[in-house]
């Protein structure tokens, strides 16, 4: 029941949403919601099957793409802070693959890495995750089998772990993911070609851009009227930065659910793969008006032209304003206390993000070794470690850890900044270094950490500790 709630009745105040809110307002955008098969609210149970699926992506031609429950985002799974998540997972694919469950700490025998915490599950195979979600927040789904390419072919989804408890009437909320696949004209997708060093070193975009596996769909706005936009960039390489011309951003979350306090307005937000942002925006215009939310290229250190040219990603259409634009209540001035880990002490761990070649092909690594040669590092139950991750390569990679948050650090002193915030996917700046302290509380097991620029992922940029 809770999880096939529609968005825009879900809010926290019902009849504030129904007068202010133009009816349909994300049905531009709908994720599709999977069937609960538990009647008990407090207990969401899905089937989710990954499945090739025909969709007409561009629209007049279409695109075989792979699928949970045959949508691209597959379903959004909706839950509350303290449920436990139960997903039946079907393998109908023509490829082994898996779920990983980005963002959730979970046991480390439902984080869905094959080879590591769970057989690959076969074509035909199934396997049954379950797990209790301790954490509010915008977390996603998507396989850890082959990666790039199984997620550049469409497997991701979103899932929203809702608090009760948390400030009300932040904004009117939707859950955006963000992605891109390369298709041609003709709709069929552009194999990724495994020996393409150029490409791998880039990490593989696609020149289509999907919000919510659309192409520039419309969201409708009353002007004045405040959105909370929680988003995912679910993109196998490529880094969204967002702008909307006179209006900024206020992020309030990330990865690990809302910050202490707002952020100070933006103009624009960078969102690395496999992040998350929770973002408030208040579109201000006439009836009418159609505001593009723009795509605006970042120089990941090749120049801001690979990206392809600023464009735009998705439109607010302002409707007719009826009635007045009823705002919402006051952005509260704290959103929650995070409490800071003590860097002090700490073990220190020093990696580096290495490219180098062999036989002239590219591969990437931890500390110059790649991810199939390199041992697991060992960590014990319940340590803090500060971690030194040193970029010696002149493009960024966001820097992503399995099932635990993680703090940055002040990147010079190691000292904890004033206002802590949880991630788990972190940009590690071309040619910089960062330190982030991480606690690993009670769940042994094997963990994995690497880029999420899949591609460099695939071609070794992982590394995994092993926890006991
Ligand atoms: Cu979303 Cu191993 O990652
Ligand atoms: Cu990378």
């Amino acid at each position: 029941m809770l999880l096939g709630c529609p968005l825009a009745s879900c809010g926290s105040d019902k009849a504030v949403t129904a007068i202010a809110l133009p009816v349909g307002w994300d049905d531009g955008v709908r994720l599709a919601a999977p069937v609960d098969r538990d009647s008990d609210p407090s207990v969401p149970e899905v089937n989710l099957e990954a499945r090739v699926a025909t969709l007409p992506i561009l629209g007049e031609v279409t695109t075989s793409v792979w699928t949970y429950g045959g949508t691209t985002p597959g379903p959004l799974l909706r839950a509350r802070k303290g449920d436990r998540l139960t997903v039946h997972f079907a393998n109908n694919l023509p490829e082994a693959s898996t779920v990983h469950w980005h963002g959730i700490r979970l046991p480390a025998g439902m984080d869905g890495v094959p080879g590591h915490t769970q057989p690959a599950v076969p074509p035909g195979g199934t396997f049954d995750y379950s797990f209790v979600l301790p954490d509010a927040g915008l977390f996603w789904y998507h396989p850890h089998a082959d990666s790039a390419r199984q997620v550049g072919y469409g497997l991701y989804g979103a899932i929203l772990v809702e608090d009760p408890d948390e400030p009300r009437d932040l904004g009117d909320q939707v859950v955006l993911v963000l992605s891109d696949m390369a298709i041609d004209p003709d709709g069929s997708i552009v194999e990724p070609d495994p020996d393409d060093n150029h490409q791998i070193l880039l990490g593989r975009e696609g020149d289509t851009l999907l919000v919510n596996g659309r192409v520039r769909p419309t969201l409708l706005a009353r002007s004045g009227r405040r959105q909370r936009w929680r988003i995912v960039n679910a993109a196998k390489s490529r880094f969204f930065q967002l702008a909307l011309a006179g209006h900024k951003f206020t992020r309030i979350g990330t990865d690990g659910g809302l910050l202490e306090a707002p952020d100070a307005p933006t103009e624009k937000v960078l969102i690395v793969p496999g992040e998350r942002a929770d973002l408030l925006v208040t579109p201000i215009g006439a009836a009418g008006d159609t505001l593009a939310v723009q795509f605006v290229p970042y120089d990941r250190g090749f120049g801001p032209t690979m990206e392809g040219p600023e464009r735009a990603l998705f439109y607010v259409n302002v409707v007719e304003d009826g009635e007045s634009a009823a705002g919402h209540a006051p952005l509260p001035a704290r959103l929650r206390t995070i409490a800071g880990i003590d860097p002090v002490g700490a073990t220190e761990r020093d990696i580096s993000l290495t490219v180098g070649t062999d036989n002239e092909r590219i591969v990437m690594g931890i500390n110059g070794v790649p991810a199939d040669k390199a041992p697991a590092l060992p960590a014990a139950l319940n340590q803090t470690d500060v971690w030194t991750i040193v970029n010696t390569v002149p493009f960024d990679h966001p820097f992503h850890f399995h099932g635990f948050f993680f703090q940055p650090l002040d990147p010079v002193t190691g000292a904890a900044l004033a206002s802590p915030t949880w991630r788990d996917t972190y940009n590690v700046p071309a040619m910089a270094t960062v330190k982030v302290a991480v606690h690993y509380d009670e769940r042994p097991g094997m963990w994995m950490f690497h880029c999420h620029i899949l591609d460099h992922a695939d071609a070794g940029m992982m590394g995994m500790l092993l926890l006991k």
